[in-house]
């Protein structure tokens, strides 16, 4: 059962698997990267996004674009190196030619190394923050790649929770790794209301019926969707639940105005 006090209007342009899609990889990722529990991305931060094509992630490229940090995803084909770069993140790297192919690898420490001179060519600093989900395949990288002072900031571990990593690398260069899990209210009214304006938008790639639901579920254990996967419930049918035709995106000028009338 909900309390009222835990619920959030839908935004009126969006249909309902558009809306129902996006509260829990978009409010995780805010929490991740904004939220004062999280990494506490500012402006120009250089941010690493793994699975920049996947659910989470195609809301973290979306927050540091937003925010006015620098995205680079990482992702395993062209085809969602194109989504990834949709989605917001200004430089790509495919981690199958860096050597990231399955579990983690024998040396995260050398890959770390070829990670890093990629980043650094594509946009000329190392991360200062590591957004972190993939678990025991990466974690040993990602903890190497962050610059010194830099954040790892975690909410899963997809691929294994028994993470390997060198601490020589966390303790000497002053790193963190932070532990995050879902969204406080606050922050979820914040980024429902980043959807409401139109600042960033559902990722739903794809919808399926109920009856469907295993060919859905399929998809993502196979790792072949992008964004998020929709699955109707109560819905006859997609495309329903549009109140407004746009976002309701209120630009300065008009909260400039709202302002010089009180
Ligand atoms: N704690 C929380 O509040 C919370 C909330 C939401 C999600 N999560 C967790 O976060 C994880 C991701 O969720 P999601 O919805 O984003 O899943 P998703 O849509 O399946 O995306 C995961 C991404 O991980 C990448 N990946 C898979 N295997 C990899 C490997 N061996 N090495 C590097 N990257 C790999 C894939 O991208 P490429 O193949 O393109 O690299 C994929 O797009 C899950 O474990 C989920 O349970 C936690």
């Amino acid at each position: 059962m909900a309390r009222a006090s835990q619920l959030l209007p839908k935004s009126s342009h969006l249909t309902w698997e558009a809306a129902a899609s996006s509260p829990l990889c978009a409010g995780t990722a805010y929490r991740m990267l904004v939220g004062d529990r999280g990494a506490r991305m500012t402006q120009g931060d250089v941010v690493l996004i793994w699975g920049a094509a996947g659910g989470l992630g195609a809301y973290a490229a979306q927050l540091v674009r937003n925010g006015g940090g620098i995205a680079v995803g990482v992702v395993s084909s062209p085809e969602k190196a194109e989504r990834a770069r949709e989605y917001g993140c200004h430089a790509v790297v495919d981690r199958t030619e860096i050597g990231l192919t399955g579990d983690a690898p024998a040396d995260p420490t050398v890959v770390g190394k070829r990670l890093g001179k990629r980043i650094r060519e594509l946009v000329g600093d190392d991360p200062h923050i590591v957004f972190e989900h993939v678990g025991r395949a990466t974690f040993g990288v990602s903890v190497f790649v962050v610059r010194r002072g830099g954040t790892v900031v975690t909410c899963g571990s997809s691929t294994g929770y028994r993470h390997e990593f060198d601490n020589r690398y966390l303790w000497m260069r002053l790193k963190r790794v932070i532990g995050s899990h879902g969204a406080n209210l606050h922050e979820q009214a914040s980024v429902a209301r980043l959807l409401d304006l139109g600042l960033i938008e559902p990722a739903l790639s794809v919808t399926y019926t109920l009856d469907e639901v295993a060919e859905a579920a399929r998809l993502v254990q196979t790792n072949r969707h992008t964004g998020k996967v929709g699955v109707l419930a109560l819905a006859p049918r997609a495309g329903l639940g549009v109140r407004e035709k746009g976002p309701v995106r209120r630009g300065p000028s008009e909260d400039q105005a709202h302002g010089n009338r009180t």
